[in-house]
């Protein structure tokens, strides 16, 4: 394998400088985006762009993906621009009910868009199952004279009467374009050639990963060989990404590599999307977008972005808490937080994506929304080591209250013991464990819960992902 030297990244201090800009500004969109926080359009609403990919187009990238503003179904592929990749401008629905009778009866997903240079039309290829139920596993086809539509549906099917569900686009360097479909109830994952149109399918040309059940497939090549990244099946929860590599989408199954694990083992709590390359240079960095679906309200999923790198030819994923855009090449910069102490907070499940908040009667539990300042903390380091962890809205510690034992809001650490241990859960540091030091309990969503509302108390300590929290900075 050839790899060229990683596009560098901005020196420290401008990312320090950029860090700060940030925490102080009060937003997102002052300099960078956080990773796994909201993500908000030039319009300040939430983008939604879930499952989606990017295309090029002149000074414009543009985004395609799934509108859930109105949760699932999803019968509207939104698009948005950005010259800076980082300030995203909507610019309305490419693809929405309008375009066809079958789509009010539809759930349309992973919009993925391509350019045909012969017929000069950009071509959408989705996953359409029905609006209540995954029965159909079709493919979806639309065209369109401008990258943001409106985009005219063609058909949706299923290719070579093979069930389709999760599907990507990839573009080869000779300008033959393929499908990947997730086929076999899930199974496989096929690959189909495009015809040159890219609007039918000209032939199957390979089956990937047969019977491994791999999904939501992302796709680049580098050099001389193809990377495909995917997610196993696990609906909306997360599970491990791999990646495999080979000489093309169309090579027999013996010259592509093994599933490799990449990134943590809940891929940071997220499920790829699509990968981009961060410049046109020979040797970019790619940039892997990802979903972090948030299963009991879809419609704030949050995104991340990852640089993909290689290190000593095998190819990367690390968690990094910050992504910077930029209209110059490379497109997307990425730093690592210095510390979250004495910051102000969410602490966020792994298992739901939750935040943990705490109720006027002073129980714990799981809640959403940006807007509950009782979900909000400060984690703070004592002399000893340990750490408080400071509720922002009355100013308590979580701990255990003397005479009743009760995981609450301490008025001050002398009522009970409020120490705890951060333990770290992923090698990358993006999930600890919060180890209640006394009794040497764990933090948990009690049950694995992904219901908003549920409990949050002290359980005995495991390996589960309702044992495992994230930060996020709280705005
Ligand atoms: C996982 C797929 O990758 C998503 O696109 C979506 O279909 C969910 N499953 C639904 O459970």
């Amino acid at each position: 394998m050839k790899h060229g030297t990683i596009a560098s990244i901005r020196p420290c201090s401008y990312c320090f400088a950029l860090i700060t800009s940030l925490l102080l500004s009060g937003t997102g969109q002052a300099g960078g985006l956080v990773n796994g926080a909201p993500w908000f359009d030039t319009d300040g609403h939430l983008i939604q762009a879930h499952g989606g990919s990017m295309l090029r187009v002149g000074e414009y990238t543009y985004w395609f993906g799934e509108d859930k503003s109105q949760g699932a179904p999803t019968q509207a592929i939104s698009c948005y621009r950005s010259r800076d990749h980082e300030h995203w401008e909507f610019r309305g629905h490419a693809l929405d009910a309008s375009a066809a009778t079958i789509i009010q009866e539809s759930n349309l997903e992973r919009p993925k868009v391509l350019f045909n240079k012969k017929t000069q039309l950009f071509v959408m290829w989705l996953h359409r199952e029905a609006k209540d139920n995954y029965a159909p596993a079709e493919a979806a086809v639309a065209v369109a004279e401008q990258p943001e539509g409106p985009y005219r549906w063609l058909r949706s099917f299923r290719p070579l009467q093979q069930m389709s569900r999760d599907v990507t686009l990839f573009l080869e360097e000779d300008g033959r374009a393929y499908l990947l479909s997730a086929a076999r109830d899930n199974n496989d994952l096929n690959v189909y050639r495009l015809t040159a149109d890219f609007q039918d399918i000209e032939a199957q040309v390979n089956t990937l990963f047969a019977g491994k059940s791999r999904e939501a497939p992302a796709v680049f090549r580098s050099h001389d060989r193809v990377y495909l990244v995917t997610s196993g099946c696990t609906g909306w929860t997360p599970n491990q990404a791999m990646v495999a590599s080979g000489p093309s989408l169309e090579a027999p199954n013996q010259s592509w590599s093994p599933l490799t694990p990449l990134g943590s083992p809940s891929t940071f709590n997220a499920q790829s999307a699509f990968v981009m390359p961060s410049s046109n240079d020979p040797n970019p960095e790619y940039v892997l977008f990802l979903d972090r679906w948030i299963a009991q309200d879809l419609s704030s999923s949050r995104y991340l972005a990852l640089p993909l790198r290689f290190k000593d030819s095998a190819l990367t994923l690390e968690f990094q808490d910050f992504v910077y855009g930029q209209s110059a090449a490379p497109y997307w910069n990425f730093s690592k937080t210095p510390s979250w102490e004495g910051k102000r907070i969410r602490l966020h499940s792994v298992q739901s994506n939750l935040q943990l908040s705490v109720q006027d009667s002073g129980e714990l539990l799981q809640n959403s929304g940006t807007d509950d300042p009782s979900a909000i903390w400060t984690l703070i380091r004592t002399d000893s080591g340990d750490w408080q962890i400071q509720n922002n809205k009355n100013q308590g510690f979580l701990g255990l209250r003397t005479g009743d034992g009760k995981l609450t809001l301490l008025d001050s650490p002398s009522q009970g013991s409020s120490a705890w241990t951060l333990q770290a859960a992923d090698q990358h540091g993006f999930a600890f464990h919060l180890i209640h030091k006394q009794s040497g309990l764990a933090l948990d969503v009690l049950e694995g819960s992904t219901r908003l509302g549920a409990k949050v108390d002290l359980y005995r300590p495991h390996d589960t992902w309702n044992q495992k929290w994230y930060p996020l900075p709280a705005f």
